[in-house]
């Protein structure tokens, strides 16, 4: 199959010394390589995530980290306020609810951040929240909410504990777990990390650790407890995704080489460009700044150009694949991810073919 020029928010292109590492032979994941491997992943994560926490790696997408941070914090009846302003927030609202969750939603317009006003207000409306669950960068939306000054919030109105969804965040964008006093913090493999989809990895917080031995949510798989013990002895409780953790271990080489300021740089340059280029050739952006995205810029087209043509056109005539608006900006936005390990020249390639497209496009 001939490589995608892939651009969408995840999962991202696989630098090789990734893509050589995947192909390594199988070990034995009760043994002393894996235990070797798994403890050295484990803690150059909690240097990305910033953290002096627990880092727990489960073989699944993100989305099994939430419904894992969800079951392990959570009784039945619990309530939770949910920050929404997307399709992952909403999302995680659905999880919440599938277990029996008392959710109250703090929606923001969608394309929005949301406000600390906002938040604080609904803290105040409901003091007895036992979780706030925010996400930090709603890759439907391409908005980064600014989760150091909501978490403030947080802090300062209520004692709740704090549930982030950083799966397209972590990594690119700037993100103090410890400092901000983050309980739980989700991320995946397949985003900033230029893996395949296959781990999500939390932090938790010893104050989230007082909740899930409280919680009395069902569970098994998602056990914290279960995979903080395996993991304490250097192995996971079930079969993990052997490979991801090798190809984990060489993107975290060619990260902590960048070193995190070059990182969190090279993506507002990314930002930036992307930004700039889609005005100058007059689309127009979904996001309200200045909580734009630094990983994914949603685009909006012209009068008369249908988003779907655009991606079609793009796929076949470079083989340049951008993403779609997810539910109800499903006919109204592309989404241009620039996600993890990417250059400039890759992304100026591509803004030149969406010129060219779009013009196409508007001609008829
Ligand atoms: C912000 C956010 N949350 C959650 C998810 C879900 O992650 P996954 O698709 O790995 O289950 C995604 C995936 O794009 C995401 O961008």
């Amino acid at each position: 199959m001939a490589a995608q020029n892939l651009r969408v928010p995840g999962p991202t292109p696989m630098p090789e010394s990734v893509r050589a590492a995947l192909a390594n032979q199988m070990i034995n994941h009760r043994g002393s390589e894996f235990k070797l491997l798994l403890g050295e992943v484990r803690a150059r994560l909690a240097s990305i995530f910033a953290t002096q926490n627990e880092i727990l790696c489960f073989t699944a997408s993100g989305t099994g980290g939430l419904e894992a941070a969800i079951v392990n914090l959570f009784s039945p009846g619990d309530r939770a306020l949910m920050v929404v302003g997307g399709f992952f927030g909403e999302r995680a609202t659905a999880i919440a609810q599938a277990f029996g969750v008392q959710t109250v939603r703090l929606e923001h317009s969608w394309g929005s951040a949301c406000s600390p006003t906002a938040l604080r207000d609904a803290l105040r409306a409901n003091p007895d929240v036992k979780v706030v669950y925010l996400t930090h960068n709603e890759t439907s939306t391409a908005v980064t909410n600014p989760i150091g000054r909501l978490a403030q919030v947080i802090h300062e109105e209520s004692n709740a504990l704090i549930l982030v969804d950083s799966v397209s965040g972590i990594g690119a964008l700037p993100f103090e777990t410890d400092a901000w006093g983050i309980d739980v913090v989700v991320s995946a493999s397949q985003k900033a990390f230029g893996c395949p989809p296959g781990l999500a990895m939390l932090s938790v917080s010893p104050r989230a650790w007082e909740a899930v031995s409280r919680s009395r949510m069902p569970r098994y798989y998602w056990d914290f407890q279960r995979l903080r013990m395996a993991h304490n002895e250097g192995s996971t409780p079930y079969t993990p995704t052997v490979s991801v953790f090798y190809g984990l271990s060489a993107a975290l080489d060619l990260m902590e080489r960048e070193g995190a300021p070059a990182r969190i740089l090279r993506h507002q340059r990314a930002g930036d460009l992307v930004r700039n280029a889609v005005l100058d050739m007059g689309l127009g952006l979904f996001a309200d700044p200045p909580h734009n995205s630094n990983v994914v810029t949603a685009i909006t087209m012209p009068e008369g150009v249908s988003p779907k043509d655009v991606r079609d056109e793009l796929r076949a005539r470079y083989n340049t694949v951008v993403a779609g608006g997810q539910e109800r900006l499903k006919d109204s936005i592309i989404r241009i991810g620039h996600l993890g390990f990417f250059s400039e020249e890759d992304l100026t390639t591509t803004l030149e073919q969406l010129d060219t497209v779009t013009k196409a496009l508007v001609r008829g």
